[in-house]
């Protein structure tokens, strides 16, 4: 009998495999009393898959790597904009990269700056903004280039694609507006992200927890931000130590203003709430 309209429910131990498979795959820890936001979350996926039960999914997801990968981008979060939490980005400006400039370290080679939880793309854009600002400023080691990387892949294509609705770049400072966003010419309030910072900018699906994705990263600026929120203690101790070794020497790590605490680490001196220095190799 097909039963028409009836939302399948969800029992305790569905409850306890989801919670424990959230986990492993993405690293988010859930509340067992999360039940709403599962079925919210999880209802279309039972749908695509044909299915009428979460027990039927709970096996479906021991059992096939590609639906973990659906399931891992049907509870995450993407909330981002252009210049988010922007004392960071005015620091870099002003402190940061007049650093690493003077340095030395920079000469021969590209600045390599990671957004390491980037959603649909806001965050590594910004920063690339102001590394160019930096090279306005006389700062010529400054030779911008960006990494950017998540867990689900449609928002990585949608980063790659660099295409945002006028009030998604609002946030971006109206002098900087005319250099870096292209307006489309055949829809309202469209823009793209100009040729020169796409260019600059290569996009990929990775991992944080298991580390898939993350190889041959070496990052002289490191965004790691309102990703770890969703992590319990060991799981961002976890993604801090990879993020922690992509990051080279004398570089930068930004974590969102609400989790500062959580990168505390030998190694990392705190040089502003929520901007680590890496001072040991
Ligand atoms: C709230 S957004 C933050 C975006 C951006 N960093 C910012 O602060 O505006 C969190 C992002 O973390 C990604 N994410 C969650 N778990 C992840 C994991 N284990 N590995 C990589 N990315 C992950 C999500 O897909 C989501 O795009």
């Amino acid at each position: 009998m097909i039963q028409i309209g009836l939302q399948p429910s969800l029992r305790p131990d569905d409850i306890r495999q989801l919670v424990a498979l959230a986990r492993a795959v993405t690293g988010i820890t859930l509340s067992e009393s999360k039940t709403d936001f599962l079925m919210g979350r999880l209802g279309r996926r039972l749908a695509a898959r044909g299915l009428t039960s979460y027990a039927d999914y709970c096996r479906l997801l021991t059992n096939d790597a590609t639906e973990r990968v659906a399931f891992g981008e049907a509870l995450t979060t993407h909330t981002t904009s252009f210049f988010r939490e922007k004392a960071q980005y005015d620091w870099l400006l002003a402190e940061g990269l007049p650093e690493l400039d003077g340095s030395g370290r920079l000469k021969g080679r590209d600045l390599v700056i990671w957004s390491a939880a980037c959603s649909t793309g806001q965050e590594g854009y910004s920063a690339l903004m102001v590394a160019h600002q930096a090279r306005d400023r006389g700062m010529r080691t400054i030779n911008p280039r960006l990494i950017g990387t998540d867990i689900s892949r449609p928002v990585v294509g949608h980063a790659r694609q660099a295409v945002y609705s006028r009030a998604e770049t609002d946030g971006i400072p109206p002098a900087l507006r005319p250099r870096f966003l292209l307006s489309s010419k055949t829809a309202n309030d469209v823009h793209r992200i100009v040729p020169e910072l796409r260019e600059q900018s290569s996009w990929r699906t990775a991992n944080l927890l298991t580390g898939e994705g993350l190889d041959g990263i070496a990052a002289d600026v490191v965004f790691l931000r309102n990703v770890l929120i969703y992590f319990d203690a060991e799981i961002r101790g976890r993604v801090i130590d990879a993020v922690y070794r992509r990051l080279r020497t004398g570089g930068f790590l930004m974590t969102g203003h609400t989790e500062a605490s959580h990168a505390r680490r030998d190694g990392l001196e705190l040089v502003r709430p929520s901007i680590y220095r890496k001072i040991a190799p």
